[in-house]
């Protein structure tokens, strides 16, 4: 068996870098009690999560300055691998910390993770939103979030003291469980799919045509920070949950969570949520319309076109990019440009603005757009039962 395994995991791809990094450090908070202390966003201790489990292999921590402007100047760290989006740690209190010096990392109260300060630097945030979301508009969410944080970055190694398996325990996957897993299931090509709303049929669409090709579909939608109106994640879990129950062959799925924050940044962002997904251990990733976009700072397809500017081996996860995908009444299934002859009056085009205000007029979404069970799960939630703050 133990060999079986091994000879399957040859097909999963290396993670970036070649090693998937390991910064977990089982150790009692309170030997660290007496480290001065930095208090995490929500964001950062996802970020931090992320390191230390080696779903952003090769970063071994918050990012430095060097590599820093190399990954806003060229999409690449100073060892030469792709990177689309620093990784850094964004404080208030900076003055008191000092290159050399040991920290501990709290969020929420709790000493969650150690970091050796190694470097202290001011960013400049317009050259940074310039570079990443290409726009400096503070309405977009993302830059919005970066010019909110703290306006020093603190760079360094970092340990995990506790791996917390967040909000859905049982969906939560670090990237050496999901490469066993993949390898305990047979999956020698897994199709990864990154997602931040509520599953539509175009979703199902871009799914099960990728399951035509590859042994697995990894699930993978992002439960970490997201804007006030995106559908909150409890709501979306349940979402997917019916619809993998209704809808899928259950032995080749596998639904995990993301914790990262979304930025919103496109193009740059499909390039982040590829590595992810390659240190996770898949071999295929969906990039389809305006991945990780938002409003319209972004051209429908760029996030497939930025792929171009690195080899198919340096980024190591095979893309499946795919076009516009929608109902067409005369087809009677979901097409896209590319399988479908008829005109616009054929086609079902629901935006998500429009999504929402036929929910918050109470009315069902129609079937071609989304399945029935998951049209109910969101219906209830905009009834209010379990929308909680969140405003729509
Ligand atoms: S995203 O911010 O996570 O990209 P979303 O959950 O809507 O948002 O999309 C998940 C993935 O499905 C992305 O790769 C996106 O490009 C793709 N996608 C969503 N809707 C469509 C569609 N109608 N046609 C083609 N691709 C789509």
């Amino acid at each position: 068996m133990e060999k079986i395994t091994n000879v399957v995991n040859i097909s999963l791809p290396l993670p970036h870098g070649g090693q998937l990094v390991d910064r977990l450090r089982p150790e009692a908070p309170e030997a660290y009690a007496h480290l001065p202390a930095i208090h995490l966003s929500e964001r950062s201790y996802a970020d931090l999560e992320l390191i230390a489990t080696g779903v952003y292999s090769p970063l071994e921590g918050f990012m430095g300055q060097a590599d820093y402007r190399q990954v806003l100047a060229e999409m690449r760290l100073q060892n030469g691998l792709p990177w689309s989006i620093p990784i850094t740690l964004p404080v208030e209190e900076a003055e008191t910390y000092r290159p050399g010096q040991r920290v501990r990392l709290v969020y929420r109260g709790q000493t969650v993770g150690l970091m050796e300060v190694t470097e202290r630097y001011r960013p400049d945030k317009e050259a940074e939103a310039r570079q990443v979301y290409r726009t400096t508009d503070p309405a977009h969410p993302g830059v919005a979030a970066l010019l909110a944080s703290g306006p020093v970055y603190l760079a360094g190694p970092i340990w995990l003291l506790k791996l917390s398996r967040g909000a859905f325990p049982e969906h939560h996957h670090t990237p050496a469980e999901t490469r066993a897993l993949f390898a305990q299931k047979g999956w020698r090509t897994v199709v990864a799919f990154q997602t931040r709303n509520p599953i539509h049929r175009a979703h199902e669409y871009l799914h099960k045509v990728a399951l035509e090709l590859v042994d697995g579909l990894f699930l993978n939608p992002l439960v970490g920070e997201t804007k006030s109106d995106d559908v909150p994640a409890a709501v979306r879990m349940k979402a997917y949950q019916v619809l993998l129950q209704h809808y899928y062959p259950p032995e080749r799925v596998l639904l995990g969570v993301y914790p990262a924050a979304m930025r919103y940044a496109g193009p740059r962002e499909a390039i982040l949520h590829a590595i992810s997904r390659k240190n996770y251990g898949c071999t295929h990733f969906i990039v389809g319309r305006d991945h990780a976009g938002v409003g319209s700072y972004y051209g429908p397809f760029e996030a497939q076109e930025i792929f171009a500017q690195f080899s198919k081996d340096e980024i190591g996860i095979e893309i499946l990019k795919f076009d516009h995908t929608f109902y067409c009444r005369a087809c009677g299934s979901i097409v896209s440009r590319r399988t479908c002859p008829h005109g616009l009056e054929h086609h079902l085009l629901l935006s998500g603005t429009k999504v929402r205000e036929l929910l918050r007029a109470g009315q069902g979404l129609p079937p071609e757009f989304t399945r029935p069970e998951v049209a109910e799960v969101l219906r209830q939630a905009y009834a209010g039962k379990e929308a909680g703050t969140w405003k729509s």
